[in-house]
């Protein structure tokens, strides 16, 4: 298998089974050959979000990500809420502990999110209620100061997040579709989406601009409408010149849905003849509703599922994979009430265990990604 090149290494490395061997021979013989490094060597990135707190006190988790990551986003600090908590009051501090932090170990780090309908702080959705020219003022602010001051560190953002509804049989099914209903879009109309990656091109040139989203990965009918929603959503924005780079796929896999490599092969493959690069940008495993005893049996079966699902999105296209977190115990799988666990377990959906030691997903990801699908 050739790997292309990647948004990051832009290298195009031979893929090749020796190679693989060689390299995966060495990276169970040399521990601290991490997902990143073993990514790298094949023409992809491997990186995970991370808390700027948890990097600054915890030295566990800090040095996982050091030995692990080869990308990062932040989970929180990028969002509108973080960086301007007031009209016109930017707070870049948090930020800045995990931009500087990977500075000093030369990892990239990706922006997480211009656009969202949630991490707003409470002055913007009355805001924006206040009419079209009033809410422009207010996307355009915001992408004055960040971009301009994220500029030198952060060369790939998703721009917008989240912006297709979500379809009947969802979890969570929006009230209308094809966009999600938001404040956004309840103010400027559905060009918000093509007014925020052109106002982001604007600003910075060289940026990459991500489309990102969820609920498009599995076999489902929901998810099946939502994929041909974004599609449509793509085709329409290409339509209208904007300037759309990528889509990130986000990846909350949940394994009581059903997936079809071939279907999703397929999704990232349509991405791609568009000419959009194709990222997984928040890979993370919801263990079904009943789990098997014991850590091996759970783990085997999450290790199982992320094989075939990033096989399928290799297959497809994609050249950068980002895990939601890297260590069980900081997942916002255990954090969030609405998706823990309600049996006394914890969800083990992530490469590193509740003690940040490799467990088979880490290793199922060093697989397909050391190029032996
Ligand atoms: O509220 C405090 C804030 O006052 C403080 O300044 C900040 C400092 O870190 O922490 C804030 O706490 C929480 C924050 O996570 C940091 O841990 C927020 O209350 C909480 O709402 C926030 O939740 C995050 C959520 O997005 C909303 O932003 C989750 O950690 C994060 O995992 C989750 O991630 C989302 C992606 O952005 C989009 N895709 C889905 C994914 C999971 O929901």
């Amino acid at each position: 298998m050739t790997a292309g090149p990647d948004g990051y290494t832009g290298r195009r490395v031979l893929g090749g089974a020796a190679l693989a061997a060689i390299l995966s021979r060495a990276a169970a013989a040399q521990p601290g050959t991490g997902l990143g490094a073993i990514a790298r060597q094949h023409g992809f990135s491997y990186g995970c979000a991370v808390l700027g707190n948890l990097l600054q006190s915890n030295p566990t988790y800090a040095q996982a990500v050091a030995i692990e990551a080869g990308l990062l986003v932040p989970e929180y600090e990028a969002k509108f809420a973080a960086l301007q908590p007031q009209e016109g009051r930017f707070d870049f501090a948090p930020l800045d502990v995990i931009l500087n932090w990977a500075q000093a170990r030369s990892i990239p780090v990706r922006g997480h999110a211009l656009i969202w309908h949630e991490a707003l702080p409470a002055w913007v959705p009355p805001a924006l209620a206040e009419g079209p020219a009033r809410a422009r003022g207010i996307m355009q602010a915001h992408f004055d100061t960040v971009l301009a001051r994220t500029r030198p560190r952060i060369r790939d953002w998703d721009v917008v997040n989240e912006a297709v509804a979500n379809p009947p049989g969802s979890d969570n099914p929006s009230p209308s579709g094809p966009l999600r209903p938001t404040p956004w879009l309840a103010a400027l109309g559905p060009d918000y989406i093509g007014m925020a990656f052109r106002l982001a091109r604007e600003r910075d040139p060289t940026l990459r601009l991500v489309l990102n989203d969820y609920g498009v990965e599995e076999d489902t009918p929901a998810a099946e409408i939502k994929r041909g929603w974004l599609l449509a959503l793509c085709r329409h924005l290409q339509d209208q010149n904007v300037p759309l780079d990528a889509v990130g796929i986000q990846a909350h896999l949940q394994m009581r849905n059903a997936f079809s490599a071939p279907k999703f092969t397929a999704f990232v493959r349509n991405l791609r003849a568009m000419g959009l690069a194709v990222l997984i940008t928040e890979l993370d495993v919801r263990e079904p509703d009943r789990v098997a005893n014991g850590y091996p049996a759970r783990d085997a079966a999450v290790a199982a599922w992320v094989g075939n699902f990033l096989g399928a999105a290799i297959e497809g296209g994609v050249r950068t994979v980002l895990t939601w977190g890297l260590i069980d115990r900081y997942s916002w799988l255990v954090t969030t009430p609405g998706v823990a666990r309600r049996d006394g377990l914890f969800h083990r959906g992530l490469p590193l265990d509740w003690n940040a030691q490799r467990k088979p997903m880490w290793r199922a990801m060093a697989r397909v990604m050391g190029g032996q699908v």
